[in-house]
């Protein structure tokens, strides 16, 4: 039987630092509230129970991909989803976001996320990746609906490839300590500084966690996992190597380690991260995806050559016009492009009032561009 490379995702030849023809292209947040049929699934449902519904999860995942044909699909689910699973009862606010109702502040309360287990606590999860790896490789995939891809375009579509996520423990211990969002983080900085042993126990035990639950989503078809160390960038460059670096490393050396998964990519994200750019690559993540505060020159000298990069557009310049949509999408394509390993991603989660039509223009101009010789 003939294999056909259509089955190998382009995406994961320019995360394993392979040269492609054309610049592939996703964005975090890609599923959510800036799509309209995103909005009519979400509307008769809370936010934890759509992600807990598998078919309507999956939906909601393929939904982007549909519209735009993008090459990659993120599982639709949650940073803290494990922490439900592990027992943090936890539900959403509009405006305010996600509200924790136990926190820890003490060496008991480590007990909360003591027996996690994925498969039992998130089974979710686990179908959620089964089904879209099988609507993906089935011999009747869904197939993208979009004015600007031809016929022609779409029969060449290589099939997304398709992402797992979990939260970085830095970013979930901010949360497990906050009760919620933060902007300052002084409850996080306070325990980090006061009750240091306790912090560094609820971090190993958060990275062991999420090993396990990033082994589970990468053996249920996630062709590739991203570590979100969203608020990792609140951290002076020490603090990062002392309560953060740790732990995003033991995930990587942990999936790194165990040889049926060894091969699949590890995307490491730290939101605001610039001044760490050395640290994230010293951890040695496949693939590392920048924030837009931080140029080419500086992911070069700071990042190894042969870690690939991803990013960067602020997703605020899709508020902007068109031409100016256009502009920065090339200038950052002119920037990137000629890396080993590059692919187009916005520098944080698109925003729910994004434009779609601007949207169209970025991924437009991703996919008409010609890398310059
Ligand atoms: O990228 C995707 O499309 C996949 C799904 C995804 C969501 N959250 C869905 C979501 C992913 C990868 C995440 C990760 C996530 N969640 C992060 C890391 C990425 C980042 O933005 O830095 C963080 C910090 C969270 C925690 C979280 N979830 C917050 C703070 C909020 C509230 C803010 C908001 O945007 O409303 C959420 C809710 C959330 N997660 C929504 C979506 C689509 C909006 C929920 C809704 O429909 O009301």
């Amino acid at each position: 039987m003939q294999t056909t490379n259509l089955q190998i995702p382009l995406i994961l030849k320019a995360f394993q630092g392979q040269p492609t023809d054309r610049i592939p292209v996703w964005f975090m947040r890609q599923a959510g509230r800036y799509l309209p049929e995103y909005n009519q699934i979400r509307s008769g449902l809370s936010f934890m129970d759509l992600t807990m519904n598998v078919d309507l999860a999956c939906e909601v995942s393929i939904q982007p991909y549909i519209r735009f044909g993008l090459d990659a699909i993120i599982m639709f689910s949650d940073i803290l989803t494990p922490l439900s699973g592990a027992g943090v009862p936890l539900h959403f606010e509009e405006k305010r976001g996600p509200i924790l109702s136990k926190t820890i502040s003490s060496e008991s309360d480590l007990t909360i996320l003591d027996s996690f287990d994925p498969n039992r606590d998130t089974p979710f999860v686990k179908e959620i990746l089964q089904t879209l790896i099988g609507k993906l490789t089935s011999s009747a995939p869904p197939e993208p609906q979009n004015h600007f891809l031809s016929k022609e375009d779409v029969k060449n579509i290589t099939r997304p490839g398709l992402l797992g996520f979990a939260g970085a423990p830095f970013t979930l211990a901010s949360y497990l300590i906050e009760g919620g969002t933060s902007k300052k983080f002084d409850k996080t900085k306070k325990f980090m500084y006061s009750h240091t042993n306790l912090f560094h126990k609820l971090s190993d035990r958060l990275a062991s966690m999420t090993i396990d639950y990033l082994t589970m989503q990468l053996q249920s078809g996630a062709d590739a996992v991203q570590i979100f160390d969203s608020w990792g960038g609140i951290l002076s460059p020490s603090d990062y190597a002392e309560f953060s670096l740790p732990y995003t490393k033991k995930i990587i050396d942990g999936l790194k380690q165990n040889s049926e998964i060894s091969e699949k990519p590890v995307i490491l994200f730290v939101g605001n991260g610039a001044h760490l750019l050395d640290q994230m690559s010293s951890q040695r993540p496949d693939v590392i995806s920048l924030d837009w505060r931080v140029s080419l020159d500086e992911a070069k000298r700071f990042i190894s050559g042969d870690i690939a990069l991803q990013g960067n557009m602020d997703p605020l310049v899709l508020y902007g016009t068109k031409d100016r949509v256009k502009q920065e999408t090339t200038r950052i394509l002119d920037e990137f492009s000629n890396r080993k390993g590059y692919v187009f991603n916005l520098g944080h989660g698109i925003h729910p009032e994004a434009p779609i039509e601007c949207v169209e223009t970025m991924i437009q101009t991703v996919r008409n561009y010609k890398k310059p010789v």
